[in-house]
């Protein structure tokens, strides 16, 4: 079947991750050799189509690039074009303006006969307005927080997990050395995977997600217990945007000027100092910020990523439209991409993986 597919445009949105470039790889290799399609890269994700900052991607641009972690695109998590930030008005409230009509003419300019878009939620959100315009747009899921809607992992996640557990079994020894409760904040914003995922690995005493609140008192019983009765030291795994019963997550800074304005961070800092209140016990907090999102991917990863970065090409060879590559049960997949828009897949309190680390005696805080 021969295609009307000619030259498409590849974008990345959101926050970097690792296993970006094996995407933009296999994107362009496959593009190249298999169906002779020319690549054009889009810089710094939408911001790029909206300034038209556009380059072709050979072979040799992406040779070499497997294990190199961040975009060779660039990306930005400001620009959403049908929420475009002009600037602020007198009172220094942002101003907003749609910019769909932008894009669309830089995509025809540059003939792309269609776009593979590399990102999140948010990135997904930022394409629908475009496959509603009629350009054929395939999304591939990208994000450490493994909170993609249709979809049972980003690339990038495992990687992330990986970085956080050398962490945390790292923080034992300085745990047990000292008698402390050490807690490290691992980011995910409201989902918990990293936390779950890198709590169980490491052996982690407390787990804290967002998806299931905590009671303060509930934890310092417990470390109080292991201070006493067994190890003398406890590790607290705790995910950016857990929270207290009854109370909100912990913000670090807003800017309304962004389409994801709120940022998380600080409840690390904030549990240590209550548990150290109410119990005596010495405690400290690590935040692990953006090591989780950069450098090397993971063998897992890379092959994650090449095999998404295949499959969209070929979603795109054979007439699909508007879809975005999953994964299902081990198997690749399709699903509308604007199912994705504005949900977030989050941890079901009824996991397996929680049951699991409940039967080790993990602490949850509730
Ligand atoms: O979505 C990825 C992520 O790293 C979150 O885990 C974190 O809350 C957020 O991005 C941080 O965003 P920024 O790069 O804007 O600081």
């Amino acid at each position: 079947m021969s295609s009307s597919i000619k030259r498409i445009g590849v974008l990345t949105g959101g926050g970097d991750c690792p296993g970006i470039n094996a995407v933009i790889r296999a994107i362009t290799k496959a593009a190249i050799y298999k169906h002779g399609v020319r690549v054009i890269g889009i810089e710094d994700g939408f911001l790029g189509l909206v300034e038209n900052r556009i380059g072709e991607l050979t072979s040799l641009h992406v040779a070499g690039i497997m294990t190199q972690g961040g975009t060779i695109l660039g990306t930005n998590n400001r620009c959403n074009p049908s929420r475009f930030c002009t600037g602020t008005d007198a009172q220094g409230k942002p101003v907003f303006t749609d910019v769909t009509d932008r894009c669309l003419r830089h995509i025809e300019a540059n003939k792309l006969d269609a776009l593979i878009v590399i990102g999140g939620d948010g990135t997904m959100t930022c394409t629908a307005p475009l496959v509603d315009a009629g350009i054929n747009c395939i999304g591939v899921p990208k994000t450490i927080d493994n909170d993609v809607e249709g979809t049972d992992v980003t690339f990038g996640f495992l990687t992330a997990v990986a970085t956080a557990t050398d962490a945390l079994d790292r923080l034992h020894s300085t745990a047990m050395s000292h008698h402390r409760v050490m807690v490290c904040e691992v980011m995910g914003r409201n989902a918990g995977w990293i936390a779950l995922h890198a709590g169980i690995a490491s052996g982690s005493d407390v787990i804290l997600i967002p998806e299931i609140a905590y009671r303060i008192e509930t934890i310092c019983r417990f470390v109080e217990g292991r201070m006493h009765r067994s190890r003398g030291f406890s590790i607290v795994a705790c995910a950016e945007g857990a929270r207290a019963v009854g109370g909100r997550q912990v913000v670090a800074q807003i800017d309304p000027t962004k389409p994801e304005p709120v940022k998380l961070g600080g409840v690390g800092q904030q549990l240590a100092s209550e548990i150290e209140k109410l119990t005596g016990i010495e405690s400290r907090t690590t935040v692990l910020g953006y090591i989780q999102r950069s450098g090397t991917p993971t063998a897992a990863d890379r092959v994650l990523a090449t095999q998404l970065g295949y499959r969209a090409m070929e979603l795109l060879m054979t007439g699909a439209k508007g879809r975005m590559v999953v994964v299902r049960d081990g198997r690749l997949g399709d699903i509308e991409l604007k199912r994705v828009v504005g949900r977030q897949r989050l941890v079901s309190t009824q996991d397996p993986l929680i049951s699991a680390a409940r039967a080790v005696r993990t602490c949850f805080g509730d």
